[in-house]
């Protein structure tokens, strides 16, 4: 009897461990689905709007028969709907998740396809946005769980800048700890000091629901740090009343990576 209970208890750890996994990954799953439905409404705004260019060239192009004319509303069309094609393609692989596997990643072209998600949202709440991004920062990381970690601090950022602002996206290497830096910097509302402890907690939100029910889970960040720890990274934060918070992420570059695999 006693020797079943010690048999037993191993296994019944085993699959606690694996129910707790799953139960992480579906909890990463709806944050991700939580994070569309907060760009929904302003990617159906971009669409509105792609289909007005589309729509008003189609007709000039339609009554006008001068070649010029047309060449430009067909050049206008084609653009806009490279641009739609673009956000749908963004939007689809976001919502679809990638392989959680660690690879090689340039930091510039992720922030970029993040970017093409935002812009219009960051626009229609009058933010602008800087970016300083090096170019060839490879680090080794999994794709879409950091373009997720990405996405949920600037949707923070955005949340923070009531009155608009600015977006600071930077992207740089430091050869000499071998990690790649990303940072998201806003001009907002700040945090105050008393709550700055508290952001990563699970479940911590300062913030009301809005009219779709939309934001205030306080998952974002938690998630964020378990990708950065998954990945031997750091995130660090810093944040002054009225002027704004920047967080900046460490994560391991790929050469640092490679040169551990060779030696
Ligand atoms: N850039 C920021 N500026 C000011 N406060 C912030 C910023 N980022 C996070 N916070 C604070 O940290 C809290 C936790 O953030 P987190 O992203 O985990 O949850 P949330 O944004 O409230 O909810 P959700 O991400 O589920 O919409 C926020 O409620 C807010 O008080
Ligand atoms: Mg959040």
């Amino acid at each position: 009897m006693a020797d079943g209970t010690a048999h037993e208890a191993p296994a019944s750890i085993e699959s606690l461990r694996a129910e707790n996994q799953r139960l992480r990954d579906e909890l990463a799953r709806a944050q991700r689905l939580s994070t569309v439905g907060s760009i929904a409404a302003s990617i159906t705004h971009e669409f509105n709007n792609i289909l007005t260019t589309t729509i008003n060239y189609a007709k000039m192009g339609l009554r006008n028969e001068d070649p010029a004319t047309r060449e430009k509303a067909f050049t206008k069309i084609l653009s806009a709907g490279q641009r739609a094609s673009k956000i749908t393609t963004g939007m689809l692989s976001y919502a679809r998740g990638g392989r959680d596997q660690k690879e090689p990643t340039d930091l510039a072209e992720l922030l970029g396809d993040v970017l093409v998600l935002v812009e219009k949202d960051l626009k229609c709440h009058r933010i602008s946005v800087e970016i300083d991004a090096a170019e060839n920062v490879i680090a080794e990381i999994s794709a879409s769980q950091v373009q997720q970690v990405i996405l949920n601090m600037v949707i923070n950022a955005r949340q923070a800048m009531t009155a608009g602002g600015t977006l600071r996206l930077t992207v740089r290497r430091d050869v000499s700890t071998g990690f790649a830096e990303l940072a998201v910097a806003d001009s907002g509302s700040g945090i105050p000091a008393d709550k700055l402890p508290h952001i990563f907690d699970s479940f911590y939100s300062t913030k009301e629901r809005d009219a779709q029910g939309q934001g205030g889970t306080g998952l974002g960040l938690a998630f964020c740090k378990e990708v950065v720890q998954a990945h031997g990274g750091r995130i660090r934060v810093e944040s002054t009343i009225d002027r704004g918070t920047t967080f900046t992420l460490k994560f391991p570059l790929a050469e640092k990576a490679s040169l551990a695999a060779a030696g």
